[in-house]
């Protein structure tokens, strides 16, 4: 071969080598950018998740302080009053053929009512009651309560076992466990409520709610994201988030609502 073309054949060839080494030069350089830019993202995502869930922890923390001196202080104030009304009223025998005997003996009875019921408000406002008695006590008190009230027929099945959540955990499932009890009062026009709770691999804690109320369209009410409806259903699914549960509704119009909420216990 001669020189030129021999020497035009190494120009190309070593041009041709370069041109790959900057080709690859180049496709690395993008893949690692768009590698720096990816991770970057999900950098960008994983503060903001932990920035939300402080601030949401924040909220539901500031919301249980309300709610702690709130009981405080109808106990202290209004329940004291009422107490000192009843020791009062108790200390007086009333003849019954006095007149408005009935009257008086009935104020006497609803007096006992409002101080029940007044003490059941505090307990349940109250979340290191909630805290200290554990969540399957402060839930099964509760079912009692509206058993009492006569306002639904309400059942409850929990299974034997210790069922321990830890604190803030208890706090947040007992107020999600008032949300659906509230909502199934208010929404469903239900005959009847079942609560069950149970663990079924023995380190979960699963609690149901379900009744056989007018059910409504789950779908249809989550992308209602502008209204004030569903900031309870909205406000659950943020608490179970908190606390790593898992929180499941189905409801089907005419065929009642059913909310299953499942959390790994505490060792
Ligand atoms: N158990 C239920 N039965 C029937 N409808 C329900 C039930 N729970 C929720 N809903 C419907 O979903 C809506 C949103 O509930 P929620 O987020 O708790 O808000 P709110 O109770 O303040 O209306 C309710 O207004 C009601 O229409
Ligand atoms: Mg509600």
């Amino acid at each position: 071969m001669s020189d030129p073309v021999q020497q035009a054949y190494y120009v190309t060839i070593v041009g041709l080598g370069l041109g790959i080494v900057l080709l690859s030069f180049i496709v690395a350089i993008v893949f690692l950018y768009q590698r720096r830019q990816f991770q970057h993202q999900a950098e960008l995502n994983r503060m903001k998740y932990i920035y939300d869930q402080q601030i949401m922890k924040a909220q539901l923390e500031m919301q249980e302080e309300t709610f702690k001196n709130i009981a405080q202080d109808l106990h202290d104030n209004i329940g004291q009053m009422l107490s000192m009304v009843k020791l009062t009223l108790a200390a007086v025998t009333v003849d019954p053929n006095i007149p408005h005997h009935d009257k008086l003996m009935n104020s006497r009875e609803v007096l006992n009512k409002a101080i029940m019921d007044l003490s059941h408000l505090t307990k349940s406002l109250h979340s290191d009651r909630i805290a200290h008695v554990g969540i399957v006590e402060a839930i099964q008190y509760e079912v009692d309560s509206i058993r009492k009230s006569g306002l639904v027929k309400i059942n409850s099945a929990i299974e034997k076992g210790s069922y321990y959540l830890g604190e803030q955990n208890s706090v947040v499932i007992f107020r999600m466990f008032q949300e659906m009890i509230n909502n199934a009062l208010k929404h469903a026009k239900a005959t009847q409520i079942n609560v069950s709770i149970n663990n079924p691999d023995g380190n979960t804690f699963v609690l149901s709610i379900n009744d056989d109320g007018i059910g409504f369209n789950v779908q249809e009410m989550k992308s209602r994201s502008n209204s004030s409806t569903g900031v309870g259903l909205r406000s659950m699914t943020n608490r179970a988030a908190l606390i790593g549960a898992k929180f499941d509704l189905q409801s089907k119009l005419g065929s009642g609502t059913k909310v299953t909420i499942t959390l790994p216990l505490s060792r």
